[in-house]
């Protein structure tokens, strides 16, 4: 069974987000979308919120689950008994903190990167940037999933 993660933030999950595991999809027998928790970051959406707007993105993908951590990405794959992770590249500034990451986690745990780039049509999109721009009116209803367009318009309102 080849298992692969692709971890992240996904505050919120985009469509870039999507596309990547999608094709993660396809290449694996089963793909783990892995919503870190970290306790110094202030997100707008609380873990449990992350996990339940990528499993409502992800209902289509049979092979693909939602599951979250706090910790090392590689000590996740450890106990999960995955052997690669799988990371959107959406630009060259991507490149240099992605490939000393991947090089860590190889040299801590023998866990291999795999690096997917992004869909060219996503490849301006960030979490951050549909923050921004939906707090200040902007129209982000092509750059993320229905649910989290509906989540995202809620939670600004309230603020
Ligand atoms: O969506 P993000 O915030 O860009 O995701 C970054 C993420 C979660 C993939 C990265 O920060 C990560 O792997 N964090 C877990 C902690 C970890 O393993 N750090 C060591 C990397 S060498």
């Amino acid at each position: 069974m080849r298992r692969a993660v692709c971890p992240g933030s996904f505050d919120p999950v985009t469509n870039g987000h999507i596309d990547i595991i999608t094709r993660a999809a396809q290449l694996y027998d089963e793909v783990v979308v892995a919503v870190v928790l970290n306790p110094n970051k202030t997100t707008l959406f609380t873990a449990a919120e992350r996990v339940e707007l990528i499993r409502e993105a992800t209902k289509a993908l049979d092979n693909v689950s939602v599951d979250r951590f706090e910790g090392l990405t590689v000590d996740f794959c450890r106990r999960n008994h995955i052997s690669a992770i799988i990371k959107g590249l959406r630009a060259v500034s991507d490149f240099d903190y992605e490939m000393q990451m991947a090089q860590m986690n190889y040299n801590q745990a023998g866990v291999e990167t795999l690096f997917m780039t992004t869909n060219p049509l996503y490849a301006f999109l960030s979490s951050s940037l549909v923050k921004e721009f939906a707090k200040f009116g902007g129209d982000v209803s092509g750059l993320v999933p229905p649910g989290v367009l509906e989540k995202l318009t809620t939670r600004l309102n309230e603020s």
